[in-house]
């Protein structure tokens, strides 16, 4: 990876950053200066002790998070779950957020505080690459829900195989549920409302009702506004009742990725505990600066028109790619991948048997061209196959998007030719 990356000229389509160029620097420019300005008024007109509590924002914050940004968080969720935002809700929900370092982080609390090394977690196939590092690094296994040809839970499978685990004595090592229910990473697939909820009765039935953990982390980030609202979150969602439920969700991605803030709702009392006792050892508190910004922002509306900026960019990218891809020949070649409706990858199946993993030919003769991409293998809990590839339209320009597209097509020819001279 570190040779590649110091390849001069390499277009990366690895990486599952942002977009550079619309990054909110002005709006963030005018929320710094209205958190600045209240402070340096009262530095001027008040007793330095009072100016130093008006400047609370440099402050250590507390290790939930802003209170303000926490209900924030809150209206925002219960609207996208198609509740009323009343003061009794926003109250009730805000008690069961607490803010992280990204979503990342609740992520990580989540693990740590529900397994031992050996447990084992369910997660979607496939599935978010750096969760299953986690998992690994924790020494979790992760097993993969089984899924049909069109991406779909197979819920049937998925029965006989909790059935297997019971019998082979793994029932008890089983300790959550993972899934990325909106625009996942890597696949860019939404699960559909009865899927998800089937997925609940499926565990229930087969007396396996695990913490669950939600991954919401592109929900905002459909090109149509209204897709968020197309099902609501576990927490909402009648199906998953009984259930420990954690969301996860992120501010990173939809607004300013550097601020790193995102967050995690939970409705079981001694889990969220614990993760936020855990939490308090990592940093007692996400940073309370980046949290006012956040809040400022969401609040006088910043948020909300940082997010219609990047619905239109990135689906404006995600047709670059595509179509760079299509006019490249892939499909010709007997490449697959489904057009997302949101979020920042296009995940493609090579035909049958093509190695795409760091050490396939493949992957030389995309380095050669200049393109870098993740290897579909990363992105699987057990049984990877070999022919997948995460391909990110996040970062670059769309010029070098379709730079990029026409590189990589270069490659699945030449490797198709079986010619490829590295
Ligand atoms: C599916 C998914 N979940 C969670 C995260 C964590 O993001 P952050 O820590 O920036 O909130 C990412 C980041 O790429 C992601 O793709």
């Amino acid at each position: 990876m570190r040779a590649a990356l110091e390849t001069p000229g390499l277009l990366s389509l690895a990486a599952g950053f942002t977009d550079n160029a619309t990054l909110p620097v002005a709006a963030l420019g005018t929320v710094f200066a209205g958190l600045t300005e209240g402070v340096r008024r009262a530095a001027a007109s008040a007793t330095p002790r009072a100016s130093g509590m008006d400047a609370e924002f440099l402050q250590y914050g507390t290790n939930a998070g802003r209170p303000g940004l926490r209900a924030l968080l809150a209206a925002r969720v219960l609207e996208q779950d198609g509740e009323e935002a009343t003061v009794e809700a926003i109250a009730a929900r805000a008690e069961q957020t607490f803010v992280t370092n990204g979503s990342q982080q609740a992520l990580y609390l989540a693990v740590q505080t529900l397994c031992e090394a050996g447990d084992i977690v369910l997660v979607d196939r496939p599935s978010y690459f750096v969760f299953l590092e986690l998992l690994g690094g924790l020494g979790v296994q992760a097993r993969s829900m089984p899924v049909g040809a069109d991406g779909r839970l197979d819920l049937p499978a998925l029965a006989v195989l909790l059935r297997q685990m019971r019998a082979n004595g793994e029932r008890a090592r089983l300790k959550a549920v993972y899934f990325v229910s909106w625009f996942s990473n890597p696949s860019g697939r939404t699960l559909e409302a009865t899927e998800k909820a089937g997925l609940a009765t499926t565990l229930r039935a087969e007396d396996c009702v695990v913490p669950v953990i939600e991954d919401a982390a592109y929900r905002e980030l459909g090109f149509a506004r209204e897709s968020a609202k197309a099902q609501r979150g576990v927490l909402r969602d009648p199906a998953w009742a009984g259930f420990a439920r954690l969301y996860t969700g992120t501010l990173t991605k939809p607004f300013a990725t550097g601020l790193k803030v995102g967050f995690g709702m939970c409705d079981h009392p001694g889990w969220r505990a614990a993760m936020q006792h855990v939490k308090g050892h990592h940093d007692f508190g996400t940073a309370n600066f980046a949290q006012a910004l956040l809040e400022r922002a969401i609040m006088g509306g910043a948020y909300e028109v940082q997010l219609a900026v990047l619905r239109e960019t990135y689906q404006k990218k995600r047709d670059t790619l595509h179509e760079a891809l299509a006019c490249g020949g892939l499909y010709e070649l007997g490449w697959r991948w489904r057009v997302p409706e949101g979020g920042l990858y296009l995940w493609l199946a090579a035909p049958e048997g093509l190695d795409t993993g760091w050490a396939s030919k493949f992957c030389q003769l995309c380095l050669a061209e200049g393109v870098l991409y993740v290897p579909g293998e990363l992105c699987h809990g057990d049984a990877a196959p070999v022919n997948t590839v995460r391909l990110s339209y996040g970062v670059l320009a769309p010029a070098a998007l379709a730079e990029a597209g026409a590189r990589f097509c270069r490659a699945a020819r030449r490797v198709g030719e079986g010619s490829g001279q590295v």
